[in-house]
C-alpha cells in the first residue's frame, strides 16, 4: 500500500502495528495512541510549525529531567493525566484510604525510622511543630503490624529537598509497630507552588491558571499482603483545597491539624509545648480480591 491521505493513513499505521507487535497489551496501547494522536491532528488541523513547536516543548521537558527533577511527571500532573490514571486504577475498596498523585518528588532511599520518627532531624528551615500519629488498619479496622510509611513533604518555604543541593529533608521510611501504630514528628505542611522554572511552568503561565498546591504530607503506605496506597493528607482550611493545580484533592484525605497546649501531653510525646497534632489512620485493602492489575510495590513507585 502507498499513497495515503488523511482519511486512509491512520488505518494503515494501525494495521502495521497490529501485524507486527507481539505483545498484546502493548499492541492495544500503541494502536490506540496512534488513533488518538491522528484524530487530534485532524481535529485542530495541526500545522507543521505548530507540531514542531510541540516537539520543541517535549524536547525541553525531557532536557529538564535529571535524577532529581522529573518534568514529565509534572506535565502529566498539570494536564490531569496522573489523576485520570489514579481514578481509573484505584477505585478504593470500601473503607480503604484513597489514592492520589505521586508527584515528582518521591525519592528512594530515605532514612529508615521506627515509631516516633523525628523527620525534623537536620532540617534547614524550621516550621510549626507537628506530631502525627495513628494506625495502619485493614478496611474493617484491624491493625496491620509493621507497615511501612514512606513520608515526604515540602519545607516551610514550599520547596522540596530534591529541588535543592542539600541532604534529604522532611522525609523518611517510618515503620509502624506490632500493633499497627505509627508516630512521627515533622512540621505542619504549607501550600506551595509547583515548579515553575521549566517548560511546564511556561505552559501553566500560558494557560493563565494558577500553580499552587494545597498543603499536604505525602505517604506511600505498604504492608505484605495488602495493596500499597500512594496518598496525601491535606490540611483542613487550606485556601487551595478547591483548586489544586494537579486536581489531586479528595474529601476523605483532608485532615484536622489541631493545636495542643498541654505541657504534660507535650512531654509525653516529646514535643515542645504548644504543638500541632494530626491523628490519622491509613486503611489498606487486602491484596486478594483486587482486580488483576499490576501491583506497585512502594519501592517501585518510580523506577
Ligand atoms: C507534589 O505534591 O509534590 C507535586 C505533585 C504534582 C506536581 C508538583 C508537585
Ligand atoms: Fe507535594
Amino acid at each position: 500500500m502507498r499513497q495515503f491521505n488523511e482519511d486512509t493513513l491512520t488505518a494503515a499505521v494501525v494495521e502495521r502495528i497490529q501485524r507486527g507487535t507481539k505483545d498484546e497489551r502493548f499492541r492495544e496501547i500503541l494502536a490506540s495512541a496512534v488513533k488518538h494522536l491522528h484524530a487530534f491532528a485532524r481535529d485542530v488541523h495541526l500545522t507543521e510549525e505548530e507540531w514542531f513547536e510541540g516537539i520543541k516543548f517535549l524536547t525541553s521537558v525531557g532536557q529538564k529531567c535529571d535524577d532529581k527533577r522529573q518534568e514529565f511527571i509534572l506535565l502529566s500532573d498539570i494536564l490531569g493525566l496522573s489523576m485520570m490514571i489514579v481514578a481509573l486504577n484505584h477505585k478504593a475498596p470500601a473503607g480503604a484510604t484513597e489514592a492520589t498523585v505521586l508527584g515528582p518528588f518521591f525519592a528512594h532511599g530515605a532514612k529508615e525510622y521506627g515509631y516516633g520518627a523525628d523527620l525534623r532531624e537536620g532540617a534547614t528551615l524550621k516550621g510549626e511543630d507537628v506530631y502525627v500519629s495513628g494506625r495502619v488498619l485493614t478496611t474493617d479496622g484491624k491493625p496491620i503490624p509493621n507497615a511501612v510509611l514512606d513520608i515526604w513533604q515540602a519545607k516551610a518555604d514550599g520547596i522540596y529537598d530534591l529541588q535543592t543541593e542539600g541532604e534529604f529533608e522532611l522525609r523518611g521510611r517510618v515503620r509502624a509497630n506490632e500493633k499497627g501504630e505509627y508516630a512521627l514528628k515533622s512540621y505542619k505542611p504549607k501550600f506551595y507552588s509547583v515548579p515553575m522554572d521549566g517548560p511546564v511552568g511556561d505552559l501553566v503561565r500560558r494557560t493563565g491558571n494558577h500553580h499552587m498546591r494545597p498543603a499536604h504530607m505525602h505517604a506511600i503506605v505498604s504492608a505484605p499482603g495488602y495493596q500499597p496506597v500512594i496518598t496525601h493528607v491535606f490540611v483542613e482550611g487550606d485556601p487551595y483545597l478547591d483548586n489544586d493545580a494537579v486536581y489531586a484533592v479528595k474529601d476523605s484525605l483532608v485532615g484536622k491539624y489541631r493545636k495542643v497546649d498541654d505541657a504534660a501531653e507535650a512531654k509525653r510525646v516529646g514535643m515542645p509545648n504548644p504543638f500541632i497534632r494530626l491523628d490519622w489512620d491509613f486503611r489498606l485493602a487486602a491484596e486478594a480480591g483486587v482486580k488483576a492489575r499490576k501491583k506497585i510495590a512502594a519501592s517501585d513507585a518510580i523506577a
